[in-house]
């Protein structure tokens, strides 16, 4: 029997075809890639944001609703009596035709319907606050076509957040400008601007006339309908109503007459603009309905009109002139189409700094296009909006955006550069850090707490991969504050420096890591002790007091990330004086004692025989151990501490990564622990809180799978780490149904073999699993490091792959590399070493 197959990779186009509307779950992509940014399921469901998903929400989206995936910018088209929707929702109507193609940072739905096909463009153009939207209607037909289109978008409240709850007062405060002339229609949602926001938004056709509009929802909808059947589209016409208050909403309505095979394009352009205060409002005196002179038309004058909620009271008319540059920048199909080949442009030179040629088309799918597109996405967005993240909860990571930088730093350094400033700016005196900030405000998110005591060292992990990538050893000095309080800054080499002793300065009774609040699994929680269900692990009141509780986890990252800390150092150029800056040798050996020290302490207390412990909880008693009935073995332990390579002499890291595969490995991946926890333990928070299989509870997490990858990477073995490599990447998925989620990007958890039902992706997007696996397969697998001396070529490979060619763009260099295996083997003897020389080059180098 063949499985159902919902869509495939074109990967010419960099798109991947979706062409059966009724996935799975919602297969979404992503707009923008700079300040405004967008969300758009294959049916147009979606919402957007300028900044910040919870507080410059734009959009309104309803998160797991009933239908799923309600709310988007939809299209409805009135051809006779049938009403559809070229994305298929919300009126389900049966197509002729469907296709949506998700490309970067873009995506295109087509339906047609009795002769007429309907094709959207979605995308953010480059440097732009707005999403456009190109509307191509055709008629296929031999006979003349009057159709009726109409718009839709929900305008949110701004803040996401109270937008969802304060009803008492959002259904009381919605206000709405509307323009129109001749040549364009816009709708202005100006909500709260009379008072504290200088920020309106707006929604513009901008190449037609529009023959009417709807701003208030309920005259639009109707108050029991659905949006499958919003009233006006019923009637064939729109209201021209005006919101005061309720729910606000964008409407236009055009009559469109389309000759037999004649087509037609509509602009629509969905943006977000802000005004300085003292140029907040239109000065001139108001006219409601005023005639003004049309830019672009033939007549001396056409009748232009202004319509406000509050009508002859309104004092306050939105200063229009940035939206009005926008609108008039985007009035004609060549403008659009001239920005729309500008960001595929920027996506050709993106993805042409690292690209691989082999004879597996997977495997040139998943790093020429879609790991690094992930990248991209993960980089703007940490974890803070996806179908599984509702925008209001999280903002960026301190670990996970250092993480999340290691994959894109290649793509864009300064952006990278500038992200490091950021999160390290977030850090406290004592190198803790909140675990989160907002982007908007870029303050840290006291709601999340802090204390998580692995978070230090990843500002080494991301800032070392950063000065790799590109030779500027120049952040070091940058003045970075604490909390973000002026005055206090001091140099990044020093935030460094205080992050690594983080975890000198708090080890446990067996010089092992102290846990703090959680490592890298936010669900570990040893010594929260919660029992009440109204708290949250993530900020509950910690007994961190005479807690014993201590991280193997984090010893394997110290040890890992401190030998980079170290590399540093010892790389790092002569101060202008002759002098190495920072009393160097002596950091140098210090820190190397502490590594030793650190590397001694997991042999003697943190190996269990057969494979490395996870922890050891409050009271001191082990955490993944043989000992243990369920919980004997944890995958982050045993991931960190075999790639820092801790016990090599003693074979520690081959014997922990047997016991992995014996024990964690299945069909799908390996899980994070075994066997899954099925009650309660107060001793342990959050993770024995999840059903078996699921989560952080013997779920297939795929952000350390990889660690495991590199792991057996380090250990020579190229045939392992290719097969878990291609458990784990989208491109393999077998069973689209079964993964339900993207078959393109991955997902932050697969269920474990312990689940109901092993194999079922969720969280898909917004996962350090994109960089982790980005670093896995371009840096440890295909075997391009960039390094301090020069760029590293040492490939793990399967045995049988017998050449192939990447083409890796570093600083000012390029070079070509092609890798032969012709004897079959899974690594070189030995690494080659490329010097670095701007130019191109082209190597060959033999296993
Ligand atoms: C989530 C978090 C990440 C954490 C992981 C394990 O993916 O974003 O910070 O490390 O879960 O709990
Ligand atoms: C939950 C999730 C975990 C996530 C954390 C962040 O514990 O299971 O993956 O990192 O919330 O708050």
């Amino acid at each position: 029997m063949t499985r159902k197959e919902y869509g495939h990779f074109d990967d010419a186009n960099r798109e991947y075809v979706i062409t059966n509307p009724q996935t799975p779950f919602p297969w979404i992509n992503y707009l923008g890639n700079e300040d405004f940014f967008g969300l758009i399921s294959n049916t147009a469901g979606g919402y957007d944001f300028y900044k910040d998903a919870k507080f410059r929400r734009i959009t309104r989206y309803r998160y797991n609703s009933v239908p799923m995936d309600s709310v988007g910018r939809y299209f409805y088209l009135k051809d006779g009596d049938t009403v559809w929707n070229p994305g298929w929702k919300p009126c389900k109507t049966k197509l002729d035709s469907y296709e949506c193609r998700h490309g970067l940072n873009y995506t295109r739905i087509t339906g047609s319907k009795n002769g007429v096909e309907a094709s959207v463009l979605f995308f953010v153009p480059l440097k732009t606050w707005a999403e456009v939207q190109k509307v191509t209607l055709k008629n296929t037909t031999t006979e003349a076509k009057r159709l009726k289109l109409f718009s839709y978008t929900e305008w949110c409240l701004w803040n996401a957040a109270t937008d969802g709850e304060n009803f008492q007062r959002n259904l009381s405060t919605g206000e709405v400008e509307i323009e129109r002339s001749a040549e364009c229609t816009a709708i202005y949602h100006k909500t709260e601007y009379k008072e504290r926001r200088d920020h309106y938004a707006y929604y513009a056709l901008t190449n037609a006339k529009a023959d009417g509009y709807d701003t208030d929802r309920e005259s639009f909808v109707g108050l029991y309908n659905e949006l499958s059947e919003p009233q006006a589209v019923l009637d064939g016409k729109a209201t021209d109503s005006l919101a005061h208050g309720w729910s606000p909403i964008a409407s236009h309505y055009v009559e469109v007459e389309l000759k037999p095979g004649e087509s037609k394009d509509f602009i629509f352009v969905l943006g977000y603009a802000e005004n300085e205060q003292n140029a907040k409002f239109e000065t001139r005196p108001l006219s409601i309905s005023h005639l003004t002179l049309a830019a672009n038309s033939q007549e001396p004058m056409v009748k232009s009109q202004l319509l406000t909620s509050l009508g002859e009271k309104d004092h306050h008319i939105i200063n229009k002139v940035h939206a009005h540059a926008i609108i008039e920048r985007f009035a004609t199909v060549e403008a659009v189409d001239a920005a729309f080949a500008e960001l595929c442009a920027l996506w050709d030179e993106l993805l042409s700094k690292y690209s691989v040629q082999s004879s597996d088309e997977r495997l040139n799918r998943m790093v020429n296009i879609w790991n690094q597109y992930q990248c991209m996405i993960t980089f703007c967005f940490s974890r803070s909006a996806s179908f599984f993240e509702s925008g209001v909860g999280r903002g960026m990571g301190f670990r996970d955006s250092n993480q999340d930088l290691v994959g894109f730093v290649h793509q864009v350094p300064s952006r990278a550069r500038q992200r490091i400033i950021d999160i390290a700016s977030t850090q406290f005196p004592d190198g803790g850090c909140y675990h989160q900030y907002q982007p908007l405000t870029k303050r840290g998110n006291n709601d999340i707490g802090g204390g998580f005591n692995d978070d230090p060292m990843w500002l080494i992990f991301g800032t070392t991969a950063y000065i790799r990538e590109t030779g500027d050893f120049s952040i070091l000095d940058e003045l970075v504050p604490w909390d973000n309080q002026p005055g206090s800054e001091v140099s990044l080499m020093e935030h460094l420096r205080i992050s690594f002793n983080h975890v000198v300065e708090n080890v446990g009774p067996h010089g092992l890591p102290l846990i703090g609040r959680a490592d890298w699994n936010d669900c570990l929680n040893l010594n929260c002790f919660s029992n009440d269900p109204n708290e949250s692990f993530q900020t509950t009141g910690n007994k961190n007091e005479g807690s014993k509780a201590e991280s193997l986890m984090i010893a394997g990252l110290f040890v890992f990330c401190g030998r980079q800390y170290v590399e540093l150092l010892k790389n790092r150029p002569l101060a202008a004086n002759g002098q190495k800056p920072m009393a160097n040798a002596q950091e140098i050996a210090r820190a190397e004692r502490e590594i030793e020290k650190m590397c001694q302490a997991v042999e003697k207390y943190g190996w269990d025989g057969a494979w490395y412990l996870r922890a050891y909880d409050y009271y001191g008693n082990k955490v993944g151990s043989a000992e243990n009935e369920e919980g004997k073995i944890f995958i982050e332990s045993q991931g960190w501490c075999a790639m820092a390579r801790i016990g090599a002499e003693q074979g520690m890291p081959e014997k922990a990564l047997d016991s992995s595969a014996e024990l964690l490995d299945s069909e799908h991946g390996m899980v994070l622990n075994w066997p899954a926890y099925t009650t309660y333990h107060i001793e342990l928070g959050e993770q024995s809180t999840y059903p078996a299989g699921y989560k952080e509870n013997g779920g297939i997490f795929c952000h350390n799978n990889p660690w495991v990858i590199i792991a057996q990477v380090l250990a020579g073995r190229g045939n392992d780490a290719w097969t878990l490599y291609k458990k784990i990447a989208p491109a393999w998925i077998k069973d689209q149904d079964l993964h339900k989620v993207e078959p393109y990007v991955y997902c932050q958890m697969v269920a474990g073999k312990e689940a109901a039902k092993p194999g079922e992706g969720k969280n898909s997007w917004l996962t350090g699993t994109a960089a982790w696996n980005w670093l896995t397969v371009s840096q440890y697998i295909l075997g391009i490091h960039p390094t301090y001396e020069g760029l590293k070529v040492d490939p793990c490979i399967p045995g049988d792959l017998k050449e192939y060619k990447v083409t890796r763009k570093w600083r000012d260099a390029e070079y070509v590399i092609t890798v032969k295996n012709p004897n079959g083997k899974q690594r070189a003897d030995k690494p080659t070493v490329l010097p670095y020389e701007p130019g191109r080059h082209e190597y060959t180098i033999n296993i």
